[in-house]
């Protein structure tokens, strides 16, 4: 598992080995003691392709979780780029049988630098030889999620929100543990060839709403104020004042949510035979309590 070291990764560890699976976890980052919990850490970095090898051996399923959104690299599209490459052709040596891979939404229209780039990670991963899902999500709801995060700070910290126009565009914020169900569920789905699915929650809400919401759970009353024109700048020099994200961070989400980022379909969900996915008000509500 790359990005075993993440949000989404942190969480998927654990709930690997309660089904008992043998994990083998790679960081950059060596890991100074042997881990309690048996899973085998190995150090790898996509970009030192050498690496990948001795992360790889002996593996039947390979989870892609590594982004590089808020490195602050002006060239994070192409580093993901080669990271996507050296990833499928390592995962092919390799013997690797799947590949599942946590992605982003596709918008209607030109996506923004970041949402682009997951998207080529997705399309590159998927031409390789090695049968990948892909699945793609928007708001990830848990403690620690970037995106989660920022809306978090943003409802519980302002005395009156300030609605700039693209929290008027709408999501389906899906719970991390449904991610988590998910990406457990892609390893083992029966697929002809690559796919890619979207994971969507179950209730489509503006950023209005969802600042709403958690403002609601933690019994604050929304005091909004409405601002017609704000710039990405702006927004993301405003975000970082807020909340506790960086600038980088803050401004690939305020461009990747200039229109709604909406799933095409819940086909994943209706292959899994329709689980019953948590609203969002019991996900943010267990996120504030981790807190
Ligand atoms: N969080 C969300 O709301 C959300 C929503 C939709 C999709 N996703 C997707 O879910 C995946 C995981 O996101 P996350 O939120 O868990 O990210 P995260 O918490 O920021 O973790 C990023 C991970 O990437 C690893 N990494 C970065 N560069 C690397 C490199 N060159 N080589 C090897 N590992 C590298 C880091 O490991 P080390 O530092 O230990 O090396 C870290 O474990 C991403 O593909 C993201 O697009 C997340």
């Amino acid at each position: 598992m790359t990005g075993a070291t993440g949000f989404i990764g942190r969480a998927l560890v654990p709930a690997l080995l309660a089904r008992g699976f043998h994990v083998s976890a790679a960081s950059r980052r060596p890991r100074a003691s042997a881990d309690p919990l048996g899973v085998d850490w190995r150090v790898c970095d996509l970009l030192q392709p050498a690496s990948l090898q001795s992360a790889l051996a002996g593996a039947s399923v390979a989870f892609y979780l590594v982004h590089s959104m808020g490195t602050g690299s002006s060239s994070f599209r192409e580093l993901e780029r080669r990271a996507a490459l050296a990833f499928a052709s390592a995962a092919a040596s390799a013997g690797v049988e799947r590949i599942v891979y946590l992605g982003g939404p596709a918008p209607p229209h030109e996506p923004s630098e970041h949402l682009r780039s997951r998207l080529e990670v997705g399309e590159i991963l998927r031409s390789g030889s090695v049968k990948a899902v892909e699945l793609r999500a928007s708001m990830v709801i848990g403690p620690g999620s970037a995106s989660w995060q920022i809306v978090r700070d943003l409802a519980v910290r302002l005395p009156v929100m300030v609605l700039p126009r693209w929290l008027g565009s709408r999501t389906r914020p899906v719970a991390l543990e449904d991610v988590i169900h998910a990406l457990i569920a892609a390893a083992g789905l029966p697929i002809e060839g690559s796919e890619w699915f979207d994971v969507p929650g179950p209730e489509t809400l503006s950023g209005q709403q969802i600042l709403e919401r958690i403002a609601a759970l933690r019994g604050r009353r929304f005091l909004a104020l409405k601002v017609p024109f704000l710039t990405p700048r702006l927004s993301a020099l405003w975000l970082r004042l807020i909340t506790r994200t960086d600038f980088a961070v803050a401004r690939e989400l305020v461009l990747g949510l200039q229109e709604d980022l909406l799933p095409k379909d819940d086909r994943f969900w209706e292959l899994l035979g329709r689980p019953e996915l948590t609203s969002f008000d019991d996900a943010a509500r267990r996120a504030l309590a981790a807190e």
